[in-house]
């Protein structure tokens, strides 16, 4: 990380499944923006996704898949960090610390908790239930001002707050409080249910456009994208599924809801489809390109995410001793 700027940024994502513009237009394309003005601290979750059950082959070559990709979206290593959690040893010893900051009941309480234990009830592991720790001291240990997640992860960010002025009580100013950075706006939902969220973990793979989906592919996924009998492209109520192509079309043209209304007044959902899949494969051609390029150089990425460990468990240590003393 070249230059210091006065404001730190922290965020992450896990590695599991492949990263859908879901992802990109709520988290990374976010990211990629504040680079010029923040200090940008990434990573990529890998400690976090093993909550559930992974095959170990699979799991490694995903997690250099995710790591570059995160680089052919231009996360630029030259100004920020991205580097894999596991590589930095200081995230487990904090998370233990500060689970013995954090009342049961408050993790007993978190959404994502209740869910995933009643959506996976084979394998309700004690990392499930204390995965919030583990995100909250990610953020700590880099004193990070703001945070930038989707409103999915709303809640464990005021478990984070929470914990981190409940420490600074009782000894002493140590860690920053951080806010939420949470972006109105770009959420996309599935193609196949739009009122549910465009997720990685979906089992239909038609529900999601993945960054490395062909053009051909995408042609198709949007071809049958969910919409209503009206053949009207308009924003509105129970037009779940127009309003969602509206969004990916807003997001990959930076077109207002307006201006799209206007552009497609008297035209039927076939052509606005085509138009739409079209725009969004030129929007990603760029991306696909750079993966490409990236994915065969293993050495760079090699580099690239031992530099960022390294630098990252500067930053870390010193944060871990301060707690550590105290
Ligand atoms: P996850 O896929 O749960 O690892 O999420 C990684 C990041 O992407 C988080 O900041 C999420 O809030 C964001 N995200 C995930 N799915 C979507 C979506 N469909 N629309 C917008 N943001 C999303
Ligand atoms: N839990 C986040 C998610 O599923 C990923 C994550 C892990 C994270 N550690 C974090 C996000 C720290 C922000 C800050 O999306």
């Amino acid at each position: 990380m070249k230059q210091r700027k006065e404001k730190t940024i922290f965020s992450a994502i896990q590695p599991t499944g492949n990263i859908t513009i879901g992802n990109y237009f709520g988290a990374i394309k976010n990211w990629v923006q504040l680079q010029p003005d923040f200090n940008c601290i990434f990573s990529l979750a890998d400690l976090h996704a093993i909550t559930v059950r992974k095959d170990p082959e699979e799991f490694k070559q995903k997690a250099l898949e995710a790591y570059a990709l995160l680089l052919a979206c231009e996360i630029n290593v030259e100004k920020s960090l991205l580097f894999i959690q596991s590589q930095v040893n200081t995230h487990c010893q904090l998370a233990w610390m500060l689970s013995c900051c954090t009342e049961f009941g408050e993790l007993a309480r978190m959404t994502q908790f209740k869910d995933k234990s009643s959506s996976h009830s084979d394998n309700v592991n004690c990392g499930l239930f204390s995965y919030p720790v583990l995100m909250l001291s990610d953020i700590l240990l880099y004193r990070a001002d703001f945070v930038p997640v989707g409103q999915d992860q709303k809640q464990h960010l005021e478990l984070t707050r929470t914990v981190a002025e409940r420490f600074n009580f009782l000894y002493g100013p140590t860690f920053t409080v951080p806010e939420p950075y949470i972006k109105r706006g770009a959420k996309i939902k599935s193609l196949r249910d739009p009122t549910k969220k465009m997720s990685k973990s979906d089992p239909d793979l038609n529900s999601r456009i993945e960054l490395l989906d062909s053009p051909d592919k995408i042609m198709k996924k949007i071809k049958r994208a969910v919409t209503d009998p009206e053949n009207h492209v308009k924003y509105g109520e129970n037009k779940d599924g127009i309003n969602n192509l509206m969004t990916i079309y807003s997001c990959t043209t930076g077109k207002t809801l307006d201006e799209i209304e206007k552009e497609f007044d008297g035209i039927g959902y076939g052509e606005f489809k085509t138009t739409v899949a079209e725009a969004l494969i030129e929007h990603l051609a760029p991306i696909q390109k750079n993966y490409s390029k990236i994915i065969k150089d293993k050495g760079y990425i090699k580099n690239c995410y031992k530099d960022s460990a390294e630098e990252a468990l500067n930053i870390s240590n010193e944060t871990l001793n301060e707690v550590k003393k105290k």
